[in-house]
């Protein structure tokens, strides 16, 4: 049954991604295209990540997950890899006062054990100063697979079975993503990848079980405010199911506006 309301009698507002997560690809082509080499397209890369924070700090975004590392991206030439991990460090020392500034929470999620200790450590204190900020949770991955996360979940759960806290039929998918490496989070409404490939590249393989994908062929140094407004428009347009129909969703819809 519907009561004749359509989707679009929904205000916008109240499609608002909680949690959006970026694939930022695309740095090297931006670079290429400009005859430079491709790691110059990193520090134009993290001009765009300002953009796009400012845009969910105003918007009230509660989560953003940003894609900076991958555990595969450790396959790269050495001297590219270099180069990220000194941008990283500087960006964290350069943009930290800014963050806090914005009431901006910000983690790096992914396996830090493999970073240099002076990284480590300038993420420590980027973390611990902007830990009791209540704004827009900044997460950054970096060394993150999303397969070594629910990896180490499950090596986290065997542990526990094997020093008898648990018994294996406790284990549920409850259980299992309070293992992973971010909890009491939403998990993300909207999935952003730039520079045109259409593919998961091992992101949040299992928190974006039910995420509304989004692909732009935009390379990542030119995704400016303007194009996470179309994105957070097409996203406001669709209709999310979880499984149900389309009556039922338009049912619940009107009930709760
Ligand atoms: C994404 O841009 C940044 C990282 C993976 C660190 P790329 O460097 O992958 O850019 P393209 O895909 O080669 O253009
Ligand atoms: C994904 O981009 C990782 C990040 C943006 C950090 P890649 O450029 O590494 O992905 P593939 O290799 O094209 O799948
Ligand atoms: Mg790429």
């Amino acid at each position: 049954m519907t009561n004749g309301k359509t989707k679009e009698s929904v205000p916008v507002e109240n499609r608002l991604p909680k949690h959006i997560a970026i694939i930022m690809d695309g740095n090297g082509r931006w670079a290429k295209k400009r005859g430079l080499p491709r790691y110059a397209g990193h520090p134009a890369g993290v001009e765009a990540v300002r953009g796009v924070v400012e845009v969910c700090v105003e918007r009230q975004i509660q989560v953003l997950t940003l894609f900076a590392f991958s555990s595969e991206n450790w396959q790269r030439p050495q001297k590219e890899v270099n180069l990220i991990m000194d941008l990283f460090l500087r960006s964290l020392k350069k943009e930290v006062r800014r963050l806090d500034r914005n009431h901006v929470k910000l983690k790096v999620i992914g396996d830090c054990s493999a970073f240099p200790g002076n990284l480590r450590e300038q993420i420590a204190e980027a973390e611990n100063r902007t830990a009791s900020n209540q704004g827009l949770l900044l997460q950054v991955a970096a060394n993150y697979g999303g397969r070594w996360d629910i990896t180490q979940a499950a090596k986290h759960l065997a542990e526990r079975v094997q020093q008898g806290e648990l018994s294996p039929d406790q284990i549920d998918e409850e259980l299992l993503s309070q293992n992973l490496c971010f909890t009491g989070v939403p998990e993300p409404d909207l999935f952003i990848r730039t520079g045109g490939e259409q593919r998961i590249s091992n992101f949040l393989l299992w928190q974006c079980a039910y995420t509304e994908l989004y692909f732009t062929d935009l390379l990542w140094p030119d995704f400016n405010r303007k194009a996470l407004e179309d994105a957070l428009h097409d996203f406001s347009r669709r209709q999310r199911r979880f499984g149900r129909t389309d009556e039922q969703v338009r049912d619940q819809t009107a009930e709760a506006s």
